[in-house]
């Protein structure tokens, strides 16, 4: 057992660290504010090879690996969780989807672009009344011969606006329960494919998060992916996957939390000596550490369950549910360590705070990891 990343990991993190830093940071605050989108944060995490970092470079991505993809959504989650959802969400989703499932066809015209970040990918499961119950959704998609008609409504897509391609998970077949269900890529621009309202967030404020309407959309067969059938199935391997990301980000959201409480502990007087000196806040500080620290190794963990091809279903969502709860947790006490500077935007601790609560219900609510997790303990 090795507790030590390798050069090229190293490298992952530094060149995120840079990116986060030098890219992210200006303007976080402001994107913030006036929810706007990260348009060249987006577009510099395609030119460095972090929109489809762990696909086959045939296929224009970088060919990495899990971990390397946990770490840099790790350290660009330390600054802007914003942009860092909308890369999570095309790595894990939509690439790995196309990747490990789609035709060749498939991976030609649509994995490519997403994964050299030329096109963005969005993954529409959540309903108005199916979120956590996947196979109770509403959207349908009606074999009609060489296609499929689809109708409904999905909601809560993040990159839901500004995507290209998005994988529609709709029921063909209600009688056969989870498999009457496929996944469809449906293009921006499809008839009677229309875009909702923006969500108005309390965090992730400059992700975009729509409501999406189908109505009547004709999409060709050959936008299945897979066999009939296999939506249901192709959903939650894909979320499995997810969860490591967005367990990744949780770990970021804290981390950089952390980084903040620590610095201004050291700065900040009071009753003659840093704060940091006071038993009150050093304990808050070791408590954050240890606790930042036991997730990463969740979340490190699953990623490289992920890369050696073992079950990684039970694992990352241990990592998640554990992470974001940490996230919670840690960021409301580096709040608290900041005293009333915290409470304000400037010193980035109160959006960390925001941030955080999504990791607890996106990708699955931490009542769903637990599900997933005491299946397998009593199966
Ligand atoms: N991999 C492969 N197959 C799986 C699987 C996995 N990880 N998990 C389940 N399956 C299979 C099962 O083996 C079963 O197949 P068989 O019948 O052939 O044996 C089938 O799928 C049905 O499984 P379950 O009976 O366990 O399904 P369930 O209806 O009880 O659901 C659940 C279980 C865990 C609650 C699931 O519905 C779930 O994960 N729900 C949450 C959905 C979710 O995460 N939504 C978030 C939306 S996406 C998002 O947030 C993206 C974003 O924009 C950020």
């Amino acid at each position: 057992m090795k507790f030590v990343l390798t050069e090229e990991h190293l490298a992952v993190q530094q060149a995120a660290r840079d990116f986060a830093q030098n890219v992210c940071k200006p303007g976080v605050i402001e994107r913030d504010t006036n929810q706007t989108w990260p348009a060249e944060q987006v577009k510099q995490l395609g030119e460095l090879g972090f929109m489809g970092m762990m696909v086959d470079p045939k296929y224009g991505g970088s060919g990495m690996d899990t971990i390397s993809y946990a770490i840099a959504i790790e350290e660009i989650s330390k600054v802007d969780a914003s942009t860092s959802v909308i890369m999570s969400v095309n790595n894990s989703l939509v690439c790995y989807g196309l990747e490990a499932f789609g035709t060749e066809e498939q991976k030609q015209q649509y994995l490519t672009p997403l994964a050299k970040g030329e096109k963005l990918g969005a993954f529409c499961l959540s309903e108005p009344e199916a979120g956590s119950d996947a196979t109770s959704q509403r959207t349908t998609a009606i074999d009609n011969g060489d296609h499929y008609i689809l109708n409904g409504t999905k909601n809560w897509i993040t990159n839901g606006g500004t995507a290209d391609t998005y994988l529609v998970i709709a029921q063909t077949d209600a009688s056969k329960g989870h498999r009457g269900i496929n996944v469809l890529i449906v293009e921006k621009g499809m008839e009677g494919f229309t875009i909702g309202a923006k969500e108005d967030k309390l965090g992730i404020r400059a992700s975009d998060t729509h409501t999406l309407m189908f109505q009547d959309v004709k999409v060709p067969k050959e936008n299945r992916i897979g066999e009939d059938g296999f939506g249901f199935k192709f959903a939650m391997k894909t979320l499995s996957g997810g969860r490591i990301g967005i367990a990744a980000q949780a770990l970021g959201i804290a981390g950089g939390a952390y980084d903040l409480a620590l610095a201004y502990s050291k700065e900040r007087e009071a009753f003659g000596k840093p704060i940091s000196q006071h038993q009150a806040i050093a304990f808050k500080l070791a408590d954050m550490a240890t606790e930042i620290e036991a997730a990463k190794l969740l979340v490190y963990k699953s990623a490289w369950q992920k890369d050696q091809g073992l079950n990684y279903d039970h694992s990352s969502a241990m990592a998640k549910v554990y992470a974001s709860k940490v996230a919670m947790e840690q960021t409301v006490e580096a709040v608290q360590v900041h005293g009333g500077y915290g409470f304000v935007k400037e010193y980035h601790v109160e959006r960390l705070m925001r941030d955080a609560k999504i990791t607890q219900i996106y990708e699955g609510t931490s009542e769903v990891q637990k599900i997933v997790i005491s299946r397998g303990i009593l199966k």
